[in-house]
């Protein structure tokens, strides 16, 4: 990734003026709860010190400009109030879905030069995607003086995946990237987006958390994504609730008799996981990050089992990281392919690393990609 100081200077080489300024925001890995935000649940996610960065200038006519340093398509409009579905390709839909999603609240849309930059690797499960729409909904913010909290700026950035971009997807990603502080998780109830703080600090519980960057991204993530959260609309249709988040565990036994055998397990998950994500967080405040291992184990398998969204790369992944010393290992993320994480000894590091190499290599699989991630801030202005 390039500094803010070069970014800027390359702003001002291709648009031939500087920015007015840059703002950064970051991706993020999930500890636990796996869609259950949806559910209008729990989740603990925390941002990652992988980030994009935009640098923006407010135009003085309508014209609008998107470049950026990893797609060679950018894009140039007449008028950037006008904004369109059919004009976004590629990376274009993100910033142009927050554009459309603040004039859907309201926010008159100046003309605009914006470059984006980012080293978050894209498809990784690492919300790409998000980190650009947090770095982008921030610069307008500031910059149109629309005065959004955070709240609303993480369903600003929601509505442009929804409504925009086409992808159903909840509240986590973007809460991690605008709310997360360096240090802790957030223990977020998607439900009224309260927000707890949680320290995370596994560096002095002689522990590192490893992401394991399985570099598959298999076709029917998008439809799988949106077929889970169907099910889940319909289990709680037919359990009479207004979302799954109102289950209980202790509901289960009631549920499979009303239920069908897929539906129900896929409720099954989203309950097992908020449980789940509340007893981390106790242990976690309890006991610290050596605690939580089973828990992430035990949501690895209710995501292979019952909500089938993990694959055979992943499953190798959490396996072999498990084996050769991690202490609790599970996907991350929508699922279908991106990464997993391995919570894992300091000791153990290079013999996990190593594993898991190993195994893929074995099974015929692409290298893996294996570093490590800890708790960062969220979304800033950095220029
Ligand atoms: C993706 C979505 C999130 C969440 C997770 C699964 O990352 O963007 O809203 O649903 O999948 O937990």
């Amino acid at each position: 990734m390039t500094s803010t100081e070069d970014l800027a200077a390359r702003f001002e080489s291709v648009f031939g003026a500087a920015p007015d300024g840059v703002w950064r925001a970051p991706g993020r890995v999930n500890l636990i709860g796996e869609h259950t935000d949806y559910n209008e649940g729990y989740v603990l996610p925390f941002a990652i010190d992988r980030a994009a960065r935009v640098a923006v200038r407010v135009r003085p006519d309508s014209t609008l400009r998107l470049l950026s340093t990893f797609g060679n398509q950018g894009l140039t409009t007449a008028d950037a109030g006008a904004l369109q579905r059919a004009t976004a390709r590629g990376w274009t839909k993100y910033p142009l879905g927050v554009l459309w999603a603040l004039q859907q609240r309201g926010v008159r849309i100046p003309g605009l030069d914006l470059l984006l930059d980012s080293d978050v690797p894209r498809g990784a499960g690492l919300s790409s995607s998000h980190a650009i729409e947090c770095a982008v909904v921030c610069a307008l913010n500031e910059l149109t003086a629309a005065g959004l909290g955070a709240e609303d700026m993480v369903l600003a950035t929601q509505s442009a995946e929804n409504d925009f971009v086409g992808s159903p997807t909840g509240i986590m990603d973007q809460s991690a990237s605008l709310r997360g502080a360096a240090g802790h998780a957030i223990f977020l109830d998607c439900r009224d987006q309260s927000l707890r703080l949680v320290p995370f600090d596994a560096e002095s519980a002689g522990l590192v958390t490893l992401v394991i960057d399985t570099r598959v991204s298999h076709s029917h993530a998008g439809s799988g994504y949106a077929s889970r959260r169907a099910s889940c609309g319909l289990g709680a249709e037919v359990l009479g609730v207004q979302a799954l988040r109102d289950v209980r565990p202790a509901d289960l036994g009631d549920a499979s008799a009303l239920l069908d055998p897929v539906t129900f397990r896929r409720v099954r998950h989203v309950v097992t996981e908020n449980d789940r994500v509340l007893q981390a967080v106790a242990l976690l405040g309890s006991a610290g990050p050596t605690a939580i291992g089973p828990l992430l184990d035990a949501s690895h398998a209710s995501m292979r089992d019952d909500f089938d969204i993990s694959c055979p790369e992943l499953d190798l992944a959490v396996e072999t990281a498990r084996s050769a010393g991690a202490i609790g290992a599970r996907m991350t993320g929508g699922g279908f392919g991106g990464s997993a994480i391995a919570l894992t000894p300091v000791d153990a590091e290079q013999r996990v690393r190593a594993a898991v190499e190993r195994a893929f290599a074995r099974a015929g699989y692409a290298a893996p990609d294996i570093f490590g991630v800890r708790p960062a801030a969220g979304a800033i202005r950095v220029g």
